[in-house]
């Protein structure tokens, strides 16, 4: 069985995604361990009640070796790592223990909107600012630039005129919530393969 860990800062709705694909016979794997930064994230609660083994672990206690922290837990026990709304930069040995292992959800069509600063509702503030008709979501490897891995999968969400950041963003969410179990699958069945910097999907 495919195993993943999946950690998280907040809502936790991306990674209530992935385990209501796994319910439905969709995605064929099993959740390990869910980490947050956050000891209040509701994705925390979302496992638990789940019987997933949970931690959390204090981002300030650790900011620079949390990646060192993560490795420790999940070491040996899984396959991907998978970043669900999760606001920490991981660093260090864990990027190239898990050298295109680790995959995170982005609400922007990269690399437009990302990088550093550029999460939760200020990359949709910052699309409506801009104009652009089209945003969306991806699914990216994560390496030590912020956003910069390969990119595996991208859905594009219209921007309407009168759109608040809130309204879009609940819309962008809404096709992060297919887009990342359906990037989970694609790495599972061995489809998602670098060449190059770019993803080839088979
Ligand atoms: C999502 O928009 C995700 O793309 C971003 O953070 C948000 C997390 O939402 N990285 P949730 O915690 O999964 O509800």
């Amino acid at each position: 069985m495919f195993k993943i860990a999946v950690l998280v800062s907040g809502g936790g709705s991306n990674l209530q995604a992935i385990i209501d694909s796994i319910e439905k016979g969709h995605l064929n794997c099993s959740i390990e361990a869910v980490i947050s930064d956050n000891e209040k994230a509701q994705a925390v609660e979302r496992a638990s009640k789940k019987g997933i083994p949970t931690y959390v672990l204090d981002k300030n206690s650790y900011s620079e070796n949390f990646g060192d922290k993560v490795l420790e837990i999940i070491d040996g026990r899984v396959d991907l790592i998978v970043l669900a709304g999760f606001f920490s930069i991981l660093k260090g040995k864990i990027l190239s223990k898990f050298n295109n292992k680790i995959i995170n959800i982005h609400p922007s069509l990269i690399p437009s909107f990302c990088g550093k600063g550029m999460y939760g509702i200020k990359v949709h503030e910052a699309v409506i600012k801009a104009g652009v008709k089209i945003t969306g979501c991806s699914v990216h490897f994560v390496n030590e630039e912020i956003d910069g891995g390969a990119i595996i999968l991208q859905r594009p969400v219209e921007v309407k005129f009168k759109d608040t950041p809130e309204e879009l963003q609940k819309r962008v969410l809404k096709e992060e919530h297919n887009l990342l179990p359906e990037a989970i699958k694609l790495i599972s069945q061995g489809r998602a393969n670098i060449i190059n910097g770019r993803t080839e999907i088979i």
